[in-house]
């Protein structure tokens, strides 16, 4: 039996431009995933999880629209074994909410069944098959959130190449709306919007603030990051992709002394994240409103075996 743990991740710059090839910070924060493996007698993939009534049953084979069965299914493939598998989840990670629940899920059931058969897998070979088994539930994902979640620490995406940032790790806060969003049907939403040149800008702006923001990341320059979360959210306004709530939220967190807030992931509900030096007075603040809010690290460990 194998326990691999994977991080959520928060996107701190560049959502939505890095599905056009932009570039996208983002980091691992200390909440985690769990995923139990073992071996199975005959050739089938069981999968339990707090978040489903029953387990779920599936063959090596068949096409599957639970990511958490693909991802199995990729692990046994890239191990040459038809073996079966149990898989059991326990997850820290709010559902839906952009902070990558399903990525953090997908690289530690990639890693604990690997590790059934692989010694120290390579990580980058587990965010392959996470990715994979990510476009089940998002169709077209850029892969920012399972580079993130099996990679850790801050790094810049951009299809195809990963960066890893040197960073002292920053202290946000969480506010989460509590409204759970599909980023498949968030990014379907900014595709057709783009059409319209004014909207095309405004990703445009997006991916222009990205080269200061990773500069002002690695000086650890608070105060512009704070300056850059604002704009990069004024930005994602007008690309449609902010809501009433998370609207609130952040004029919240900027009341209550926030250097920058912005929204994080796909948008349209979610969580916002507030960079401050008083995490309690933002948290208590955001509390008020009715938002679910708490304090996260960035900079975290990625995908690894749990001792
Ligand atoms: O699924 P979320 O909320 O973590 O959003 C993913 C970020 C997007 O840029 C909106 C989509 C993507 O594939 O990168």
């Amino acid at each position: 039996m194998i326990k691999a743990s994977a991080p959520a991740k928060l996107i701190l710059f560049g959502e939505h431009a890095v599905v056009y090839g932009e570039t996208a910070i983002a980091t691992a924060v200390d909440k985690r995933a769990y995923a139990t493996a073992c071996e199975l007698e005959g050739s089938k993939i069981i999968v339990n999880s707090k978040n489903i009534q029953e387990d779920i049953e599936a063959s090596l084979i068949e096409d599957t629209t639970n990511p958490i069965v693909k991802a199995v299914q990729e692990a046994l493939k890239f191990c040459k074994t038809k073996t079966g598998v149990g898989v059991e989840i326990n997850s820290e990670i709010p559902v839906a909410v952009g902070l990558g629940s399903s990525a953090s899920v997908v690289s530690a059931t990639a890693m604990a069944v690997v590790s059934l058969f692989k010694e120290n897998p390579d990580p980058l070979k587990i965010a392959e098959i996470a990715l994979e088994a990510e476009k089940i539930s998002h169709g077209n994902p850029s892969g920012v959130d399972t580079a993130t979640t099996t990679l850790g620490g801050t790094i810049a995406f951009k299809k195809g190449t990963i960066e890893e940032l040197k960073t002292e790790g920053l202290s946000l806060v969480i506010g989460n709306t509590g409204i759970r969003k599909s980023t498949k049907e968030l990014v379907d939403k900014v595709r057709k919007s783009i059409e319209d040149p004014r909207m095309a800008t405004s990703l445009f702006n997006i991916s222009s603030l990205v080269k200061s923001a990773k500069t002002a990341i690695i000086q650890n320059n608070l105060d512009e990051l704070g300056a850059l979360m604002d704009k990069n959210h004024k930005f994602l306004r007008e690309l449609g992709v902010s809501s009433p709530q998370l609207e609130t939220l952040i004029k919240t967190a900027k009341k209550a002394g926030a250097l920058g807030a912005k929204l994080t992931g796909a948008g349209g509900g979610g969580c916002i994240i507030a960079l401050t030096q008083e995490p309690k007075k933002v948290i208590q603040a955001l509390e008020k409103k009715g938002a679910t809010a708490f304090q996260v690290h960035t900079n975290q460990e990625g995908v690894k075996i749990e001792s």
